[in-house]
């Protein structure tokens, strides 16, 4: 399946804003997401880091369609969205595989609305099964393969279906270090195959600055942009460029800062061991 050759794939939202009904005794209502401003260019890869309940899933909720009461815009291609649609996937943090269906089963769900022969659906399985390294693993079951490979399982079946925009939210959250940065570098060399339109949303500011063309700081209370950093560098990225480090650690400082405001230290925190995050950021998020 391919897009139609006037789409330019370019996802854009214009100040939106979403209220959620308070069910606290207060009633009233809460401002989950207030004034989002933001392009992401046709192709491109765009990282949203912030806090935990500034509004992250929420607004990628909204840009998938499974929630259309908001104030603001949602465009792709300069089209208002309806409702959910093949032309945008989703893969979350927690793969949701179907456990009775094996690997290409479970990646075939993402074809289950497309207009294809069933021998077409055969083949881009396959072709997907090989994109994310499961050749030989087809006809395991989800209890039969690790967290890593289910969770490759899922950015296939989010693949598939060659949605114009994947959204991705926190997809190696529940992964350990190495399996997550295995991934990550996965993850980058299939979007420099497919260009696909990218919206990742992460709590690790290093795996945002890896992967993001630009990298969007949420801040929350109500959720909205701090600041969008543009990442000019070039894929793939080295973790041990000193330019990397240092758009890293710019990033980093913006938490530091809203850390600070709650709970001042007065000695430097320690360094998480590999990643580089000061210690008292694993607390606040
Ligand atoms: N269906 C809902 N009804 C009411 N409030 C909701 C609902 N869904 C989310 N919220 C509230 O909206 C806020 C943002 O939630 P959201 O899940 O978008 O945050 P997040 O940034 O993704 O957090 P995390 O990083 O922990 O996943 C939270 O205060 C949450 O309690
Ligand atoms: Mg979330």
């Amino acid at each position: 399946m391919t897009t139609t050759p006037h789409s330019s794939n370019e996802l854009d939202i214009r100040s939106l804003g979403k209220r959620y009904a308070n069910n606290q005794a207060s009633g009233g209502e809460l401002q989950v997401l207030q004034d989002i401003d933001l392009h992401v260019p046709a192709g491109r890869f765009v990282s949203i880091v912030g806090a935990s309940g500034c509004g992250k899933s929420t607004l990628l909720r909204l840009v998938l369609g499974l929630d259309a009461q908001y104030e603001g815009r949602i465009l792709l291609d300069g089209q208002p969205i309806s409702g959910t649609g093949r032309e945008r996937g989703i893969v979350f943090q927690d793969h949701r595989l179907f456990p009775w269906l094996n690997v290409a089963q479970n990646i075939a769900v993402g074809l289950r609305n497309a207009p294809l022969s069933a021998r077409e659906k055969r083949e881009l399985v396959a072709e997907h099964v090989a994109l994310v390294g499961l050749e030989g693993f087809e006809k395991s079951f989800p209890h039969q393969i690790s967290g890593g490979m289910a969770q490759r399982v899922a950015i296939a079946r989010g693949l598939v279906n060659r949605p114009r925009v994947l959204l991705l939210d926190e997809p190696f959250g529940a992964l350990d270090a190495l399996t997550r940065s295995r991934l990550q570098n996965e993850l980058q060399r299939i979007w420099q195959k497919e260009r696909i339109t990218m919206l990742l949303v992460t709590h690790d500011v290093e795996e945002a600055v890896f992967l993001g063309d630009r990298v969007v700081v949420m801040q929350p209370a109500p959720g909205r942009i701090k600041r969008i950093v543009e990442v000019n560098l070039p894929h793939p990225r080295n973790r041990s460029d000193p330019a990397f480090i240092a758009l890293r650690d710019d990033v980093l400082g913006d938490f530091i800062d809203l850390d600070a405001d709650a709970a001042p230290a007065a000695t430097p925190p320690p360094e998480r061991p590999g990643l580089g995050l000061p210690g008292r950021l694993q607390l606040a998020w």
